[in-house]
């Protein structure tokens, strides 16, 4: 495996969140089908075209472009080994052959220089500590005129699903908000700052579309319930509750998920971006 620049978030996806994808990745793939068919869409991808996808995780994305590109080779990265057997097992069982994936930090990664026509990301390139080196690194895999395109979280104030998550836990604390452009889920929230960090390591035409489609967290108060359990923020939220506030603060937690139970399963708002761009 090539170097690894971002050290901490290889620690945390290579382990215990990596791990808590992998064996939930039939929700994660659930909740954001809705977003993925967008980016999907947008990319543009057509049989034969070479497609990379950036924190591929457990590959719902992977696969769905690697369909469309066949005969066309696809390659998923990510930073979680776990993840990424995961991906193989399911790619195979789709019957896939044009499609594998590697464990690489894409920041610092040397893929071939010019190897895709496409780059792709489900939310997955909002990690990296240096995010100019690492949108360089990805435009210098891009050949002349090809496509990036990505989807992100938008900022914290839009996303109902993870304020609800936050004020469900609270339990009297003021949370402090993430900062648009961190390393984390809000690396590209802020479109000023995200399109100049894209444009600055050689991609044109950088465009924001805001994109609000409900996320699915369940099919039942139960189903949310213990799948939101599993989640990385309601586990930093609580861990450093005493045993009795943990309690209460996840039994909001279930109120709150039952009170957006509909027909078609417990639904929230959900704010991303879909942001493309064209290697210059
Ligand atoms: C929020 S998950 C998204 C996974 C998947 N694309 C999806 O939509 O379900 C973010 C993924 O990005 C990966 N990731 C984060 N930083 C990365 C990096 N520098 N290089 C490669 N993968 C990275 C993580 O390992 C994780 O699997």
């Amino acid at each position: 495996m090539s170097t690894i620049a971002n050290v901490e978030m290889a620690a945390a996806w290579d382990g215990e969140e990596g791990d808590r994808w992998t064996e939930q990745a039939d929700r994660y793939e659930a909740a954001g089908r809705r977003l993925w068919a967008r980016l999907v869409e947008v990319s543009g991808v057509t049989a034969g075209r070479r497609v990379l996808d950036i924190g591929c995780g457990t590959g719902k994305s992977t696969r769905d472009v690697a369909h469309l590109a066949a005969p066309g080779a696809v390659l998923g990265v990510d930073l979680s080994a776990r993840m990424l057997d995961e991906a193989r097992a399911r790619s195979a069982a789709e019957g896939l052959t044009n499609v594998r994936f590697e464990r690489v930090d894409a920041q610092v990664h040397p893929f071939e220089e010019a190897a895709f026509d496409v780059v792709i990301s489900s939310f997955g390139a909002m990690f990296f500590n240096d995010r100019a080196a690492a949108f360089a690194n990805l435009a210098r895999a891009v050949r002349s005129g090809g496509t990036l395109a990505m989807l992100a979280w938008r900022e914290l104030a839009d996303n109902e699903w993870l304020l609800a998550i936050r004020d469900a836990l609270a339990a009297g604390r003021t949370l402090p908000v993430p900062p648009a452009g961190g390393v984390g889920p809000f690396g590209l929230a802020d479109s000023d700052d995200a399109a100049a960090v894209i444009g600055g390591a050689g991609f044109t035409d950088v465009a924001f579309t805001a994109v609000d489609h409900p996320i699915e967290i369940g099919a039942d108060a139960d189903a949310a319930f213990a799948f939101a359990s599993t989640m990385g923020i309601v586990k930093g939220l609580t861990q450093d509750l005493d045993e009795e506030t943990r309690a209460s603060a996840l039994t909001r937690l279930r109120a709150v998920l039952a009170d957006h139970q509909t027909g078609e399963g417990v639904l929230f708002g959900a704010a991303a971006w879909l942001i493309t761009a064209r290697r210059a």
